[in-house]
């Protein structure tokens, strides 16, 4: 069986995780799940980066020893991960006994072969990244990485030979085009070698710092902190312990970083494997960052969003589906609330949740509840989306190889909307009525189908929420890529069932008082309470409307154009119901409407009142009376 080995950074027990953490960690996750679903055998890495200063600092003010705020923090990271349905194979500590053990003995090495050596350091530290510039390398006298003030100092230490081998990093990268990716990275990183490498200093005096792994050659010192953390994607699976086990993994298939940390792994890291006679990685791909009004997210400029609200408000699929979606891998995307439940809104509610309650729905009033063999000979419209079906998973699987997840959801939901018109154009309402059973049969078939396709496909992203639609629609294979390629994988004479509101739509009011976000406008009294008086709800005058035609707005395709008969007079509404009506289903129809709405052009079309439908969040039900009232009569 084909191996795949994925690691993400190890976060650093500074902070509590936010949406930048969860991004790379499900950006790993999603992948490790579609490789094990084309039955690859993975092993999926992630965890903590515990050693260095900051954690020192950290514990002192929280009055506990640093091993307590590492442990207290590690668990956090966990908690999250579990939250959020991360399946990682294996959660690495750098604070781990058999980690440090690995650590002394790589340096150890790389002490015997002459690649380090002591020497006086003279020059700048910042203290909070914890790095070592030349006056060369200091922007207007500060750190070039985070613009902080630096410290001048002198110290003994012991260095790293990186220079030594920057001939050959260069000739690696550029004979190996799929080690750093994306492309533009690989270019940057090859601009920055074009200048001298200085040599790496790997210590630290421990009367500076004493949390951090010792030297094994000098206990005076403890080692650089990203020495220590870099070899953490060796150590986990074995290197100098288990060497079957770390035969089997090495070299890791994709290292998952954000761009803040491109130097040190693709410079650092390959020089470090290099010299201590280790295979490379086979890529290192870097994606961008989740910014907030144009700034990198994070906790020193206090924007970061808080993945435990939003996971209690959306639940962890659905923050998945938003972060995989709403990301271009490899560059940087805005994060907004509005952004965020428009997205769901749209794919999930309307798309998704809409196909899977219309053909739940139908299977069920229709059949029974148990779905109908297809006819043998099909019609064009059939013969379009059994395409789409049977290339989707195809292109889902081209996009994920690419690492563009963004494209493979889009992929998926262009099917669903492909699917959602061909129920618009077939009518299995009106072939219903038409006794038409056998292409009544096929279309519902044939969407389910595509539904499973989608489950499938989805599944990744989305493992909860995919495993009830596949359930619902009577899907019993094994999820996998191989039955995602095939055409029909739930059989005539599945059981399907409704399923409860799988994708609620969301409330941006809501979403935002549950986020404790305060929004810009002030909420009257009123509405806080709720509360209003009977004056108030006559301000608005119901009355019972006969719908005397209805058509498709044009050039406005969620929009139905009504002509309706309110006893005194007739009326346009205009109403968005498009996706859950044909418009003949509503003619003839008694419904309610507002007749004392100020009149209002939608999309160029004037709307006289407003009619009343309850709306569940994925279903959309106008609201009718049910005995045969005249127009124009009131509803109070
Ligand atoms: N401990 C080091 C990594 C050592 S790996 C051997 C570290 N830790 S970190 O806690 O700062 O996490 C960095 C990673 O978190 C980034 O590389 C990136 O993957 C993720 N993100 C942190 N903020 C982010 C955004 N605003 N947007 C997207 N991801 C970002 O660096």
């Amino acid at each position: 069986m084909e191996k795949y080995y994925i690691t993400t950074p190890i976060y650093y027990v500074n902070d509590k995780p936010h949406i930048g953490h969860t991004y790379t960690t499900v950006l790993a996750d999603v992948i490790a799940r579609y490789q094990r679903l084309a039955g690859k055998d993975v092993f999926f890495l992630t965890g903590t980066d515990e050693h260095g200063q900051k954690v020192v600092q950290s514990a002192e003010k929280a009055g506990i020893s640093p091993q307590q705020h590492c442990d207290k923090f590690a668990q956090r990271f966990k908690e999250m991960w579990e939250k959020l349905s991360i399946s990682y194979d294996y959660f690495i500590r750098t604070t781990d006994a058999q980690h440090i053990d690995v650590v002394q003995k790589a340096l150890q090495k790389l002490y015997d072969s002459g690649d380090i050596y002591k020497s006086t350091y003279e020059g700048w530290y910042c203290v909070p990244d914890e790095r070592f510039w030349t006056e060369k390398d200091l922007v207007d006298g500060k750190c070039p990485e985070c613009g902080r003030p630096v410290v001048k100092i002198e110290e003994e230490n012991y260095f790293f030979k990186m220079s030594k081998y920057q001939q050959w990093l260069i000739d690696y990268i550029e004979n190996n085009p799929e080690f750093i990716q994306p492309d533009f990275r690989r270019n940057e990183i090859l601009g920055f070698l074009k200048k001298p490498l200085n040599d790496l200093c790997i210590s630290r005096p421990k009367k500076r710092l004493s949390w951090g792994v010792e030297l094994p050659f000098d206990t005076d010192y403890v080692c650089y902190v990203w020495v220590d953390a870099l070899l953490n994607y060796c150590s986990a699976v074995g290197l100098y312990r288990d060497d079957e086990k770390f035969k089997k993994w090495w070299p890791a298939d994709c290292h998952l970083i954000g761009k803040d940390i491109l130097t040190t792994h693709a410079v650092y890291w390959p020089i470090l494997l290099y010299a201590l006679g280790i295979k490379m990685p086979r890529t290192i791909f870097a994606h961008g960052w989740w910014m907030v009004d144009e700034r990198k997210m994070g906790k020193s400029l206090g924007n970061a969003v808080d993945p435990y609200s939003l996971e209690k408000l959306l639940g962890a699929d659905r923050l998945r589906y938003y972060l995989m979606r709403d990301m271009v891998v490899g560059h940087d995307a805005s994060y907004s609330l509005s952004g965020l439940v428009s997205r769901l809104n749209n794919d999930l509610s309307n798309d998704l949740g809409n196909m899977l309650s219309r053909i739940t729905n139908m299977v069920s009033a229709y059949f029974g509840g148990v779905l109908p063999a297809p006819a043998e000979d099909i019609d064009s419209e059939t013969e379009k989306l059994r395409s789409i079906i049977t290339k989707l998973a195809e292109k889902v699987w081209d996009n994920v190889e690419k690492m563009k997840i963004h494209n493979a959801l889009e992929e998926v939901n262009s099917a669903i909307r492909a699917a959602n018109r061909y129920i618009e154009t077939t009518q299995p309402w009106v072939l219903a009525k038409e006794g038409n059973r056998e292409m009544l049969g096929t279309v519902l078939f044939t969407a389910t189908q595509l539904l499973a396709k989608a489950g499938i496909l989805l599944y990744p992203v989305m493992p909860q929420k995919c495993e009830e639609l596949l359930h619902a629609i009577g899907y019993s294979g094994k999820i996998t890529i191989d039955d995602a390629r095939k055409y029909a994988v739930v059989e005539p004479g599945s059981k399907i069932e409704k399923p409860s509101a799988l994708f609620p739509r969301i409330d941006i009011k809501k979403a935002e008082m549950s986020l404790g976000i305060v929004s810009s406008e002030k909420p009257q009294q009123k509405e806080v309470e709720g509360i209003i008086t009977i004056d108030d709800f006559f301000k608005s005058k119901l009355v019972v409307g006969k719908v005397l035609s209805a058509k498709r707005a044009p050039n406005a395709d969620k929009l139905l154009l009504l002509e309706v008969d309110i006893g005194t007079e007739r009326r346009q509404l205009v109403a968005g119901l498009a996706k859950w009506y044909e418009p003949q289903q509503l003619e003839g129809k008694k419904i309610v409407i507002i007749s004392n709405l100020k009149h209002a052009k939608i999309r160029g079309y004037e709307s006289q009142g407003m009619l009343l439908a309850a709306d569940d969040g994925e279903v959309v039900s106008v609201l009718t009376v049910d005995k045969d009232v005249p127009p124009g009569s009131k509803v109070r």
